[in-house]
């Protein structure tokens, strides 16, 4: 980051009240989390803002839909969406809402202003509108003469008094500052599409409304009652109203903004017109307008009535907050569209976490443990380590530049170079047997160039995984700090002695039951090359004690099962009787303690992995031929099933 630049000011767009989070929201906020995290450990003065959005037609339309005022509504949804970023540990300074009064103050102040500098004025605006997008169109830019050409729903043809901006003074300005600043508008395939739009021209635009008041009145100086501001105005003028813009002004030195995160379908309202609008208030322009691509579902758009709207909290309970928000910045170059699968978010936990990451810091605590009573000490890494070191310093000097041009995904690419140097020093230098040979300094030496890279990459990661990373500190007994950073990474230091404490593995293995075969001809050669010698580096040395061979796995036999038949058993509160089909030529039964959290009717012809060589037992008088796997936490029990159906008797592994 730039020296000059010592406060960062980073947002997420305020999210609409009349949609359930999804996914997609959830990914402009890790983002944004994940940059402020960064800037506080780095030691820049950091204020992140997310909100609400809460006015304007669709959302009226929505809450009346339910019955509701539309305040009443937007508290409802607006808490939700709190609630959410809440759960998720998201480091916000300030939750605006569109809805609270200073904001409505600091909108009408802005009006005022632009108002007096002659940059409104009042007109009749005749077009189309699209409610979903909030957005006007002229007749030449609708699809089939009548759809939205961005959301492809109908539009309304709009006639009506309004006020508007000119925009069309601001064009030169515009195309200037985006000539000028390379980077004000990520990445830069998009800016160029920015630039053409603009170069094409700009026409004044309406501001105001009169057709519905869910909205912030013009201010009284203006005397028009009947207005209500457009949607979009007022929503783009959170990013200064959140600083205390007309009302107290206090964090107004925060200004200007260090990154607008947002998603590619709103890019146009944040690089046209809030340039111009701030230009036209005399404020500065923000560093980076950042524009993400779109997260879809086995290749489709996500939305409500198609039911495959991936709830952000479902996958981090089920597989790990901080998992989630690593696959979700490491997946996707940033940018580009991204598709969820629960495949992929697996295959990440099982090879980067679990394999890269949480084995290293196994086998700190192992080799540590094992030959040094779990003491490290740095002082002979220099000497046998500098050719690693050098190599390690060396990738680390450039990821910074990535996180603020928008690189996550090569930001988190690198630090996994450094995880692979570490794995293959192990293998390379081979402590057990400098051990054998009474080369106590040098097995040392390797622990410590191990931990040193571990703590190097805790730092680097503490953005994107604070709490997988906290624990990682404490096993390596360092400090997430700043301080620990500029020692660490800034000044490429090391670690003082320290005492390593043992740690629960950190990314436990996820089983592929839930899965069809991993691709192998989808890896590419270096991957596999680098796979297989990362296996080979994980020899000797001891393993967790919980770690059993692939032999013993193979003991138990797993099949898939369908219920074919599901009844509850008499006087059991927990047992139901179930046949299953294994692909035997005839079914077993198999009680299940299941009856408080299934009914015997739902269960019939679905799917369930079955334990399938179990000595078979009797319960409550019956036999009981296998068992089914399943998983329990507070929210209550789920089987485990194939995530498409299988035939019956397929073998898992
Ligand atoms: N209220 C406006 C923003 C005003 S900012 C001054 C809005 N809200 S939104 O709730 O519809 O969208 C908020 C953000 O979520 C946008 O950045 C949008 O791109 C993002 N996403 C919504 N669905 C998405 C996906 N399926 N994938 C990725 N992000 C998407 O627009």
């Amino acid at each position: 980051m730039e020296e000059t630049c010592k406060n960062v000011y980073i947002t997420t767009p305020i999210y609409y009240v009349n949609d359930v989070a999804h996914i997609g929201h959830a990914y402009t906020t890790i983002i944004a989390d994940m940059l402020a995290r960064y800037s506080r450990l780095v030691g820049y003065d950091t204020f992140f803002l997310t909100g609400t959005d809460e006015h304007g037609q669709k959302i009226a339309q929505s809450a009346e839909a339910r019955g509701k005022t539309a305040k009443e509504y937007a508290d409802e949804v607006s808490g939700k969406f709190r609630q959410l970023w809440d759960d998720f540990d998201i480091s916000y300074n300030k939750f605006i809402r569109t809805t609270d009064e200073e904001h409505k103050i600091g909108v009408q102040k802005a009006f005022e202003k632009m108002y007096e500098k002659g940059d409104i004025y009042k007109g009749e605006y005749e077009g189309y509108y699209c409610v979903s997008c909030e957005t006007f169109f002229t007749e030449k830019q609708l699809v089939d003469e009548e759809f939205c050409p961005d959301c492809g729903k109908p539009t309304n043809i709009v006639k009506e008094e309004s006020f508007f901006f000119k925009l069309s003074k601001y064009e030169d300005k515009l195309l200037k500052w985006y000539e000028e600043n390379e980077d004000c508008i990520l990445p830069r395939a998009k800016k160029n599409e920015i630039v053409n739009f603009v170069k094409g021209g700009l026409k004044d635009l309406s501001i105001s409304r009169t057709s519905f008041d869910w909205g912030v009145k013009l201010p009284d100086s203006i005397n028009e009652p009947n207005h209500v501001m457009y949607v979009w105005l007022d929503a783009l003028m959170n990013y200064i109203t959140a600083l205390g813009y007309g009302t107290t002004e206090e964090n107004m030195n925060y200004w200007p903004c260090k990154v607008h995160l947002v998603g590619k379908d709103i890019l146009r309202f944040h690089s046209i017109y809030w340039p111009a609008f701030l230009m036209s208030l005399d404020l500065p322009l923000p560093d980076h307008i950042a524009a993400h691509g779109w997260w879809t579902r086995d290749g489709e758009k996500m939305s409500k009535s198609k039911g495959n709207v991936v709830n952000p909290k479902e996958v981090a309970d089920a597989y790990g907050l901080d998992a989630f928000r690593y696959f979700m910045l490491r997946e996707v170059p940033f940018g580009q569209d991204g598709d969820f699968s629960q495949k992929a978010l697996i295959d990440r936990i099982n090879s980067d976490l679990g394999n890269d990451l949480g084995n290293l810091l196994n086998r700190i605590s192992g080799m540590s443990g094992k030959y040094f009573d779990f003491k490290v000490s740095s002082k002979d890494v220099e000497k046998f380590h500098q050719k690693e070191l050098n190599e390690v310093n060396e990738i680390l000097e450039n990821v910074e530049e990535y996180i603020f041009k928008m690189q996550l995904n090569r930001y988190l690419e690198d630090i996994w170079k450094v995880l692979t140097i570490a794995n293959k020093a192990i293998g390379d230098y081979e402590p057990w047997a400098k051990m054998k040979e009474g080369k106590t300094d040098e097995a040392m030496a390797l622990v410590a160039l191990i931990t040193n890279i571990v703590a190097r990459v805790a730092l680097l990661l503490d953005s994107v995984m604070p709490e997988k990373i906290s624990k990682i500190a404490t096993s390596l007994g360092m400090e997430i700090s700043t301080d620990t950073y500029n020692k660490l990474i800034v000044n490429k230091g090391l670690l003082d002695d320290t005492t390593i404490t043992k740690v629960e593995q950190l990314f436990p293995r996820i089983e592929e039951v839930l899965l069809e075969q991993p691709n192998v001809s989808d890896t590419s050669k270096t991957e596999v090359e680098e796979k297989s010698a990362k296996k080979e580096t994980q020899t000797q040395e001891e393993e967790p004690d919980n770690l059993i061979t692939i032999d013993k796995f193979f003991e138990t036999t797993l099949k898939i099962g369908t219920i074919v038949e599901a009844e509850e058993v008499p006087k059991s509160k927990k047992l139901l009787k179930l046949q299953v089909d294994l692909g035997e030529g005839r079914n077993r039964q198999i009680l299940a303690g299941i009856k408080e959290f299934y009914s015997a009717d739902d269960l019939i012809g679905t799917q369930a992995c079955v334990v399938a060589n179990l000595k078979p037992a009797k319960l409550m008088g019956m036999l009981s031929e296998g068992m089914l796997m399943a998983a329990k936490d507070e929210n209550g029990l789920s089987l485990i099933r194939p995530e498409i159906p299988k035939k019956s008797g397929t073998k898992i592994s």
